[in-house]
């Protein structure tokens, strides 16, 4: 007889995560939002360090992290939470707010976690689709906020879709939700956005308690391998909240001590945002001379539509054939045939080109 499971495991969706983790054959990996810069050395070092401590438990309060955190960004460090990656701050989330009867509002496609906090929740999941720029369309978003309405999410810039609203957008939106609505803005990208400054949106903070800016060392960073994520709150009653539903100890020792030092390089940061900018508009003007629609790109991917008579999983099998990962938009939301392509290195952009236009 087989294993009886709770409901809630038939109702969760499984991640679609990117293939080819096991492959051993050196590939060129552009499917998953990854940096394609190795760690800093001065990050490996803190790694190195942090090594003889295993013996120890963590920090569970992730002191010396969320004190660097706080001087960087003008956040009082009660006011920040830290994630095993910000996934876990977004499922935690979900689980500290949501419960049947409740609704958690995003637009569709978005990130394909979202849809796991209703399901575990047994929430009701409210999706307004993007405008037909493939952005938030947040006057639509507006109107489906209900009494029952617990938590809104905002991706921007969006994955799948790559795009940005603009902060003035969103600060109007967040005026206009219910103090008792919790709004994350999920940044895991915003320091690839060129419209605007990266930390503007820090300045909402202070007049929306309700308020969450969600953000990653995974991209930017670089350090997607160790997991950690943080967000910066409009008060303390997020994190809080976030730390009663998890396990003590969720970020570990190495984690810790490489986002904190990652954090002192500011400069390094910068200048991997500008290579991969210049790598954002050469690939997207490539593709567009092949005759692809991308979308307006403030992320470090692209959104690619491959045209409706195109078959997607034929041209995804054949890039893999050709040793380039990249995700397809089915899997992510997509009704027509589209990839989600990250921008990686000059010469891996190449060799996906070279592929991409042989099957076309
Ligand atoms: C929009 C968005 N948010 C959050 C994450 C989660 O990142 P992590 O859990 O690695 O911090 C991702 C990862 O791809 C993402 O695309």
């Amino acid at each position: 007889m087989a294993i009886e499971f709770s409901q809630r495991i038939g109702r969760i969706p499984v991640y679609p995560a990117a293939g080819g983790y096991a492959l051993a054959t050196p590939l060129v990996r552009l499917a998953s939002n990854e940096s394609p810069f190795p760690p800093l050395p001065a990050v490996r070092e803190a790694v190195e360090h942090a090594l003889l401590t295993l013996n120890r438990y963590p920090d569970p309060s992730n002191t010396v992290l969320r004190r660097r955190l706080s001087e960087r960004y003008g956040v009082p460090a009660a006011r920040i939470a830290i994630g095993n990656g910000s996934c876990d701050i977004l499922l935690a989330a979900g689980e500290a707010l949501l419960e049947p009867g409740a609704e958690v509002l995003y637009a569709w496609p978005s990130f394909s976690v979202y849809p796991h906090l209703s399901a575990a929740s047994g929430a009701r999941a409210v999706t307004v689709p993007l405008d037909a720029g493939e952005r938030h369309d947040l006057e639509a978003m507006l109107a489906q906020v209900t009494v029952a309405t617990r938590l809104v999410i905002i991706c921007n810039p969006n994955n799948p879709t790559s795009t940005a609203v603009p902060l003035a957008d969103i600060a109007a939106f967040v005026a206009e939700i219910p103090p008792y609505v919790c709004v994350i803005v999920d940044e895991a990208y915003c320091e690839f956005n060129t419209l605007e400054d990266p930390d503007s949106s820090l300045e909402l903070l202070d007049s929306h308690p309700n308020l969450v800016l969600l953000r990653t060392f995974s991209k930017v960073h670089g350090l997607c391998g160790l997991r950690v994520g943080f967000a910066l709150c409009g008060s303390e009653e997020l994190p809080r909240a976030l730390d009663q539903v998890r396990q003590p100890f969720f970020c570990n020792a190495l984690a810790q001590a490489a986002a904190t030092e990652a954090l002192s390089h500011q400069d390094s940061v910068e200048e991997r945002v500008i290579r991969t900018v210049a790598e954002r508009i050469s690939v997207d003007e490539r593709l567009r001379a092949l005759g692809l629609a991308t979308a307006e790109s403030q992320a470090n991917f692209c959104w690619v539509h491959l045209g409706e008579d195109r078959d997607e999983r034929a041209i995804l099998d054949g890039l893999a054939e050709r040793g380039v990962l990249v995700r397809g938009g089915g899997a992510l939301g997509s009704e027509d045939p589209a990839m989600r392509v990250t921008y990686g290195l000059p010469e891996e952009n190449l060799t996906f080109l070279q592929a991409l236009s042989e099957l076309l």
